[in-house]
Parts: C-alpha cells; sequence; structure tokens
C-alpha cells in the first residue's frame, strides 16, 4: 500500500460531497474541493476562502467562495462530456499527501481526461491544473475554460455587482454584499497545439473557447493557473489577480510544481511521523496532517483554523475550542510560529471577546463559541433545526459553552511551557488571560452555605446536557485560567520586569487580582484518589443506559440528541469525552489509577458524536499504560476524512466537511499517546506506550529525530 496517497476506482454519485472533503487540496489561504474539472455548484465545486466572511440578510454568516478559475469541460463534436453525464469505462481519483496532488483520470471511451491539480504551497493566491485529453478517434474538440461566477453557497449569495475582463487573462471581480469587500479571480491557459480561440462572457462566469480538431492518439495539454486576491490581502485586487497570472505563465507549470513540492518537502521535514506496522494507520496518519498542512494559515501572521477547514462553508466557517485543544498542540510541537499566528487570532479579536462579555452583563473576555473574524459571534441561540417541526431549536452553546475563554487561556499557557518562549504573552497573550480570568470572576456564584464557588448553568464539551451546574471540565478550566494569574506574574517578573505592573495598571486590575486569590482553589473541583469525576452536579442520578439503547429510541435518526427533550439528556450518555478531556489535558492531577476507572466508567457512556472524543480517549489510554485500548480510537480518528466519517447532520443542519479536530487528534495519539513525547521548554522526555500494531514511530522533536520502538527510544 502506498502511505503517501489515496485512490478511488470507479465512479458513485452518491460520494460526490464526501469525496470533495476526502480529495481536497488547499494551501491556507484557500481550499479547493475533490471534484472534477467540469463540476460546478451541482456538484458543490466550490474555492473556499480563509478569514473573509459575509452574511446575506438574516441568513448564518458565513465564509466567502471565490469564483472558480479552474474550471475546464470539454465538449465533443457539439457533445459535453462529464463525470456522472457522460458513462466512464474507468474512473479514478488521487491526492497525493506528500505533495498536494490532486489527480483524476478518466477514460469516457471517446476520450480519456487526465489532471494535475495543486493550490501552490510557494504561492497562496494561486491554483494550477493540468489536463492532458488524449482522444481516440478524430473529432471536433472544444475546451471551454474560465472563471465559474455561479458559485455553491449554504446562505448565499455572498458575491454581488460581477464584473468580467477579457484577454490573454480572464478576470471575474465582485464585491461581498455585507462589507463591500472586493473578491477577484482570473485565469490564464498555456495550450502548446494549434487551436482556435475566442472568449465570451455570460451570467456564469468569463469563458474562453479552444477548439481544435483532435487526432486520435494524441495528447492534448492545457494548463490552466487561476490566482484568487481579495481586498482584505491589499488594493486592487483584480489587478494583483491578472499579474499573478501572468508570472506564473512566464515561469511555467512545471517550475510552479517544482517550487509547490519543495515547500511541501519542508513542512513534513519536521512534521513527518513515520509508523510503521500498519500500512493502513500510517496512511491515515499522513492523511491526518497533509489536511492540516493545506488548511494552515501560513500566509498570515494572525488567524486560526475554522472547525471543518477550507473544505467549505460548514459551521460558519468559525474557530472553535478544537483550534486551542486539538490543532494548536500539533503545531506548538512543530512549527511554533504556526502556533503563534493561532493565538494571535485570539489576541486580535480580544476586542470581540470583550463586546461579548459585556453583551451579557459580564466583566472580561467571553470569546465567542463560534468565532469570525474580528472575534464576531457565529453562534447562534438557534443552532440547531428540529426534523419534526423543522422549527429552530433554542440551543445554549453561545451563552453558556464558558469553557472556551479558559480554554483560549490554557492555550497559551501550554505554548509557553512548551516552547519556554514568553513573547507571546508581552504581544497580547498576558491580557488575555488577565481578560478571560476576569470574566470567571464576574461569572461566578459564591456558596454562602459551603463557601464553594460554583459555576451555575453551563454546558460542559459534552452538548447533550445543557445548562448544568458545575460541570468538572469548565470549573477547572476556569480554576485553571484564575490560577494562571500569579503564575503569569511570576514568569513575566524575570522575563518582562514591570511588565505585570504595567498592565494590572493599565486594566485597572488590583481588586479582581485580590479576589481571584481566593477563589480559585474554591472553584477548583476536588479529586478524591481512584474516584469517578462526577460531570456536573446531579449527572448520576440520570437514567444509566448506553449510547445503543438511546439510539433505538430515536425517531428519526438525524433527530438532535441533545437539548432539553433530547433523546440523551435525562440520561448519562454523553455527546463526547468530558471528565476524560479534562483528565487529558492536565494528566498530574490524575493517577493512572484514577484514569482508568473514570474511562472504565464513561467510555461506555460516550456516544463519541463528536470526531473530538475518540482522541481524548485514546490519549488517556496510553496514560494508564492501555494503548492497546487506544488503538481503535487512534484508526477511527486519523481515518476519518478518508473514511468519509463523523456525522454529517445536527438535526436538519449539514455539518459535513473534513475534520481538522481529529486531524490534529491523529497526530497527538501518536506522538504524545503512543510516543509519550512531553516537550517542556524545549526540552524532551518520552514515556512510550506503542501498541502491539506498531512497531516503531519516527519523527522530529526539539530538533532531533526520535525513533520509537518497543525496546525504547533513541534520539539523535
Ligand atoms: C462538538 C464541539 C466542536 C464542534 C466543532 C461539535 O459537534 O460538540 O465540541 O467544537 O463540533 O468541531
Amino acid at each position: 500500500m502506498d502511505v503517501w496517497s489515496y485512490t478511488l476506482e470507479g465512479y458513485n454519485a452518491e460520494d460526490t460531497v464526501i469525496n470533495g472533503n476526502r480529495f481536497l487540496i488547499g494551501n491556507g489561504y484557500m481550499g479547493y474541493r475533490g471534484t472534477m474539472d467540469e463540476w460546478g455548484r451541482a456538484e458543490l465545486a466550490a474555492v473556499n476562502l480563509a478569514g473573509l466572511y459575509d452574511q446575506n440578510g438574516d441568513k448564518w454568516r458565513e465564509p466567502v467562495n471565490a469564483p472558480n478559475g479552474l474550471f475546464a469541460k470539454l465538449f465533443l463534436d457539439g457533445k459535453p462530456v462529464s463525470l456522472g453525464e457522460t458513462p466512464a469505462l474507468r474512473h479514478s481519483q488521487t491526492v497525493r499527501f506528500r505533495d498536494g496532488l490532486h489527480c483524476r483520470d478518466t477514460d469516457f471511451g471517446a476520450v480519456r481526461i487526465q489532471s494535475v491539480r495543486f493550490a501552490s504551497m510557494a504561492e497562496p493566491h494561486l491554483l494550477a491544473s493540468r489536463l492532458t485529453l488524449t482522444f481516440q478517434k478524430s473529432g471536433r474538440a472544444e475546451l471551454l475554460c474560465g472563471v465559474v461566477t455561479e458559485l455553491w453557497d449554504i446562505n448565499g449569495p455572498h458575491l454581488f455587482d460581477f464584473a468580467y475582463r477579457r484577454g490573454p487573462v480572464l478576470l471575474a471581480e465582485a464585491r461581498t454584499g455585507e462589507l463591500s469587500v472586493p473578491v477577484a479571480a482570473a485565469q490564464a491557459t498555456v495550450c502548446d497545439f494549434p487551436r482556435g480561440e475566442e472568449t465570451e462572457e455570460n451570467e456564469n462566469g468569463v469563458f474562453r473557447r479552444i477548439r481544435f480538431d483532435a487526432e486520435p492518439g494524441t495528447a492534448y495539454t492545457v494548463t490552466l493557473l487561476s490566482a484568487v486576491c481579495t481586498g482584505l490581502d491589499g488594493p486592487e485586487p483584480g489587478e494583483r489577480a491578472v499579474f499573478l497570472c501572468e508570472t506564473a505563465r512566464a515561469e511555467g507549470f512545471e517550475s510552479l510544481l517544482a517550487a509547490h513540492r519543495a515547500k511541501w518537502e519542508t513542512l513534513w521535514q519536521n512534521s513527518c511521523v513515520e509508523l510503521r506496522g500498519c500500512d493502513e494507520a500510517a496512511r491515515a496518519l499522513n492523511a491526518s496532517l497533509y489536511h492540516l498542512h493545506s488548511i494552515a494559515p501560513r500566509h498570515a501572521g494572525s488567524l486560526s483554523i475554522p472547525a471543518r477547514g477550507l473544505s467549505g462553508q460548514t459551521y460558519k466557517g468559525a474557530v472553535f475550542w478544537d483550534s486551542e485543544m486539538f490543532l494548536f498542540p500539533v503545531f506548538a510541537h512543530t512549527e511554533p510560529e504556526l502556533a503563534k499566528s493561532l493565538l494571535r487570532y485570539r489576541i486580535d479579536t480580544l476586542p470581540g471577546a470583550l463586546k461579548k462579555a459585556a453583551e451579557y452583563g459580564f466583566r472580561g473576555a467571553f470569546y465567542p463559541w463560534e468565532s469570525q473574524e474580528g472575534g464576531a459571534e457565529g453562534c447562534t441561540d438557534y443552532n440547531v433545526t428540529d426534523v419534526f417541526t423543522h422549527r429552530p431549536i433554542r440551543t445554549y452553546f453561545r451563552d453558556r459553552q464558558i469553557h472556551i475563554s479558559g480554554d483560549v487561556a490554557y492555550a497559551f499557557w501550554r505554548y509557553y511551557e512548551i516552547t519556554g518562549d514568553t513573547s507571546l504573552f508581552l504581544e497580547g497573550g498576558a491580557e488575555v488571560i488577565l481578560q478571560c480570568a476576569r470574566f470567571y470572576l464576574s461569572r461566578a456564584h459564591s456558596r454562602v452555605d459551603t463557601d464553594k464557588v460554583e459555576l451555575l448553568d453551563v454546558i460542559g464539551p459534552d452538548e447533550y446536557h445543557e445548562r448544568v451546574n458545575n460541570n468538572a471540565f469548565t470549573n477547572m478550566m476556569a480554576a485553571h485560567c484564575l490560577s494562571r494569574v500569579p503564575a503569569l506574574t511570576e514568569v513575566l517578573a524575570g522575563a518582562a520586569p514591570g511588565y505585570m505592573d504595567g498592565l494590572i495598571e493599565k486594566l485597572d486590575y488590583q481588586d479582581d487580582l485580590r479576589l481571584l486569590r481566593g477563589v480559585a482553589p474554591k472553584l477548583c473541583p476536588v479529586f478524591a484518589e481512584g474516584e469517578v469525576v462526577e460531570q456536573f452536579d446531579g449527572y448520576f442520578a440520570l437514567e444509566d443506559c448506553t449510547p445503543d439503547t438511546v439510539r433505538s429510541r430515536l425517531l428519526d435518526e438525524r433527530e438532535y440528541w441533545g437539548t432539553n427533550h433530547g433523546v440523551a439528556a435525562h440520561t448519562q450518555v454523553i455527546k463526547q469525552a468530558d471528565v476524560i478531556a479534562m483528565m487529558a489535558l492536565f494528566p498530574s492531577l490524575f493517577s493512572a489509577g484514577t484514569v482508568e476507572r473514570n474511562w472504565r466508567f464513561y467510555e461506555p457512556r460516550t456516544e463519541h458524536g463528536s470526531s473530538l472524543s475518540s482522541c481524548m480517549y485514546a490519549l488517556t489510554a496510553c496514560r494508564f499504560g492501555r494503548s492497546d485500548l487506544a488503538w481503535e480510537h487512534f484508526l477511527k480518528t486519523a481515518s476519518i476524512d478518508l473514511e468519509g466519517g463523523g456525522k454529517h447532520w445536527a438535526g436538519e443542519i449539514y455539518i459535513g466537511g473534513t475534520h481538522p479536530a481529529a486531524n490534529g487528534g491523529a497526530w497527538m495519539i501518536a506522538v504524545l499517546g503512543f510516543a509519550g513525547l512531553s516537550l517542556q521548554a524545549g526540552e524532551l522526555t518520552l514515556t512510550p506506550r506503542l501498541p502491539p500494531q506498531i512497531r516503531s514511530l519516527r519523527f522530529t522533536a526539539a530538533g532531533k529525530q526520535i525513533t520509537v520502538t518497543h525496546d525504547g527510544w533513541t534520539a539523535g
């Protein structure tokens, strides 16, 4: 098995949506779905842009899809040749993980269409594709290439006032509806055979018709180069896109491809985890890292990654806690500059978090549950639609999933712990931590009879139980956040004398400082050795049953399990790791025996209805020395996008796409779980617990080549 690529033979119309995700290519600036060259809106072809959002009327705000400048459709003797419409004798689609290439090879009998496509890692605005057409018999061929402006949108349209330019480079320009941000996509073509050409524009875009007399056996090669630029990148994006296409054409496909490959190679140098012993797992792990690299915003110094990456507009293109908990750890260990960029996004969006807290009557920073640009909250009060009544259901993720602020603060602290670098604190990270702590101070309640501090009416990671009191995970994150303020003061006293004093002064924080010293210990849940931690007050009194029992009660398979009357709400069945997630994040607080007891209690009660769940169970199983129990969770996590797994619906809302958190989770299980890597200020230790299926793991950490086998580990 080639562990560096994935190929699907044959065509099945039902897999079109999944394949769009599975075969996605991207470079952090944009994602291009794994669709055929000749496909369009109906097949969900999309060029999904990072960081540019738009709201149409009162529909959900979502990221913008750019016009598709890699469109090319063949007509043979006047008839369209298109997969799905035209019967194919053979068809295969491949994604190559090592160098980020998408390949298709379709034999329609009369003509064979092959194409190789990439989103340049070297030039983030550039997409390139090379089509090779080989004919069986002579005929009149016409290739319609161009920039398609008829776009797939979930809550669109988002682009208006289209203007086209024809000439050697085709250009489509438009503006977003809400903020009038210009978006431009250009296309240049290169053909090396005699042909006739003409250009045209219509309501679907701007096109070039390339006509030629096809000779049997001859391979006709057409190169398409497309550049996408927006007003967020700088002035005159249209001119810029045309210029980039012209430059790319002058450079040539081979040279562009070489630069793209070279960049991918450097990415793998630090991040590759060579897994020996199980090819299936090795390929899934490569695929996971491939997807992470494809969506990592290297072009920006401050941007994070949406929960469905750049695979489309699902989940409103929003950034969740997934970024801090599942993506940040990978980059903090392999590419710290990128990890910084993810956290800078939280520094830059602090104003949004302050505003949200104030809107709810709290102080400090309450980060959005679904963060869009500028820290705008994308999560609505009605985030799920009921499958029976078709009415929106009131969900409380936006207002009650308050662990998000603690998660953000946790990641800032982890960055410092892993790298020993305090610079992010000084860039604004310290202020983020102080403002998150302030939020919890204003959100907590003090109980007069027990002198305990409580967080009431919250939602923990397990979203099936809404509005609960004292969710252990949430209390723990909040307590940790509060305790980071004195810890930070201590660290910065040496690294940046006077900085904290200035900050405390600036934020008028003296009273909060006094308050939080007393509050943190009273809020922190108390854990007795060997005991099962109750997920929230009253959880143990709920009906004790399994996910299968709950599933058997569903009246519709798309029915939402959560909310007050959801099938899981009155049971102990949980959506995803919650107490176990807490144990994964705070390993030093729980003995292996305690983790194992909790694992054995909660695992059979967990639906794993989120792709974030299995990773936490796998990591904790490694901690108590049972990597054999982790193995299935690892495979499930790592292969989610190859298998087209994960949930596709929450009630009536489509939530499909790629799963970056699981991609990051796969790396975490392999490196932090199986290899047991721990980096503290750049110093590494390893506690390997390889499962029997893995013979060895090789990866780079702290500049050293690490090899882990069942006999131990070496660092060279
Ligand atoms: C999970 C959340 C997660 C979100 C985005 C939801 O289904 O419950 O924990 O942040 O998906 O991945």
